[in-house]
């Protein structure tokens, strides 16, 4: 697509200049979305101080860096499609199951955004090919200072995943201590029927009938080994 500018003087660097400005559009799009999920994200991370204080400093530098993608667009003469922005695909990041409130959509998260620093670094180091391809070496500084954050980035997600994960299951095993205790406490304590925290509960052969119906579809075995009979 020609841009505004006066054209590169070779096919290559027209061809580099024209993947170049088509990628920065898209990273644009990519951050964008990434701020998006990361503030969605944060209503999350309550139980994850450290976890929720790194992610609310990536925003602020995500923002930093969308603001490096439009500078650098107006760099190649192409700044005004970025309004068409939000049609254009990023790739799909896979985070959409994270939107849901599933029981473990912390680790989902982090696993999510683990995934979008590495597609950021490899798409920061393709941007930074094609602005040397497309004789635009003015825009490697501002691509530099994005790419370390990114790496900085997916170093903390590596460095930290175990200990959030241990906090995961730390919180989850405070959970089910609290329920096992809340059921206890809602027992006689006389009553022998109390069962051991994850002992499977035995049937009560004492307690009155079901109301409900039989389910229909229910078959004793006999009807059961007659029809493998047939
Ligand atoms: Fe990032």
């Amino acid at each position: 697509m020609p841009t505004a500018q006066m054209p590169p003087s070779t096919a290559f660097e027209a061809a580099a200049h024209e993947a170049l400005v088509s990628n920065l559009r898209n990273t644009h799009a990519l951050e964008k979305q990434a701020i998006a999920v990361m503030e969605s994200q944060l209503k999350l991370l309550t139980d994850y101080p450290e976890l929720h204080a790194r992610m609310t400093e990536h925003i602020v530098e995500t923002r930093e860096q969308a603001r490096r993608l439009e500078a650098g667009l107006e760099a190649c003469g192409d700044s005004a499609s970025l309004a068409r922005d939000t049609l254009l695909s990023v790739m799909g990041l896979g985070q959409s199951s994270i939107q849901g409130f599933s029981d473990d959509a912390v680790l989902k998260a982090v696993a999510a955004d683990m995934m979008t620093e590495h597609l950021e670094i490899a798409t920061y180091r393709t941007l930074l090919a094609l602005a040397d391809m497309a004789g635009k070496p003015e825009l490697r500084p501002r691509l530099e200072d994005t790419l370390r954050e990114e790496e900085a980035m997916a170093t903390w997600f590596e460095q930290n995943l175990d200990a959030i994960t241990r906090r995961f299951v730390e919180i989850k095993a405070a959970e089910l201590q609290a329920h096992a205790a809340r059921r206890n406490d809602s027992v006689p304590p006389d009553d022998d029927s109390v069962a051991e925290p994850g002992a499977t509960p035995e049937p009560d052969d004492s307690a009155p009938a079901p109301q409900t119906p039989r389910h229909p579809e229910t078959k004793t075995p006999a009807a059961g080994a007659a029809r493998r009979d047939e």
